[in-house]
């Protein structure tokens, strides 16, 4: 089973992940641990106290080097004991790699995972370089700021979740989910038939399975083109998958 040990000041954040939806009921289920670590109970005095200002001065509080390391290291040691042979150690920052579907399923491949959620302006540098740097990876969900770390590290833990086996009721659907085959997903109907006088494709109704199968890749394509050009020129196109794509052109 996937052990996540999370490093974070914010541990009740987590029951989002663990509480609600698929990553809920895969976690009733023991398809993976969660535990979390909260540095301040690796304080070394009264005041539990995490934070300190930046050496050079400037805004904010930066977190510091002995509890995070402790928690870091006591994680480590858990999944060890626990009979993980090489924790993958994981920082979530801006300065990360981006998350893609690649990454998430090498992740999903693994027998634990350390993730270390920062919080504040950031983390002493020298954590990341005892913990991180040698083997570890440090990564990002977007271009953009996050308060902490937290909601990126409950973004890679869904999206690494899902992909455990079990997890999903029709064993299809994380095969069918955008990005598996390098497109976009298809448009999905259900009932009624007609809604605010706009009818569902006659194909779905026609029980032609390879039918819909032809035109569902036809419209991922097409949106993949539309959309994100950039997936499909990476991807590259079979000559019968051009002959979709021009279709969708002319229908679209
Ligand atoms: N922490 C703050 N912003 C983040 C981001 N975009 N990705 C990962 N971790 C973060």
């Amino acid at each position: 089973m996937l052990q996540f040990d999370v490093v974070t000041l914010f541990p009740k954040m987590f029951d989002a992940v663990t509480e609600a939806g698929v990553t809920g009921r895969a976690n009733e289920r023991r398809l993976y641990q969660f535990l979390p670590w909260n540095p301040r109970d690796f304080s070394n005095n009264a005041h539990r106290t995490v934070d300190d200002r930046p050496y050079g001065g400037g805004p904010g509080m930066v977190m510091m080097a002995e509890p995070l390391d402790r928690a870091v290291y006591a994680a480590r040691q858990r999944q060890i004991s626990a009979g993980v042979r090489k924790p993958k150690m994981v920082y979530l920052s801006p300065q990360g790699r981006r998350l893609t579907h690649e990454i998430v399923m090498s992740l999903a491949a693994e027998q634990g995972i350390v993730l270390l959620a920062g919080r504040y302006e950031g983390v002493d540098e020298r954590v990341i370089a005892r913990q991180i740097a040698d083997g570890g990876d440090e990564i990002s969900i977007g271009d953009y700021v996050l308060s902490g770390g937290e909601l990126a590290a409950m973004v890679l833990m869904d999206s690494v979740i899902r992909q455990l086996p079990g997890v999903l009721g029709d064993a299809e659907s994380a095969q069918q989910d955008s990005f598996v085959n390098g497109l976009l997903d298809c448009p999905h109907y259900t009932r009624p038939e007609v809604y605010e006088g706009m009818a569902v494709p006659p194909v779905l109704m026609s029980g032609n399975h390879a039918d819909i199968a032809r035109w569902r890749l036809k419209q991922a394509l097409g949106r993949t083109q539309q959309r994100r050009p950039d997936l499909l020129a990476a991807r590259g196109v079979s000559t019968e998958e051009r002959k979709l794509l021009d279709e969708y052109m002319i229908e679209n």
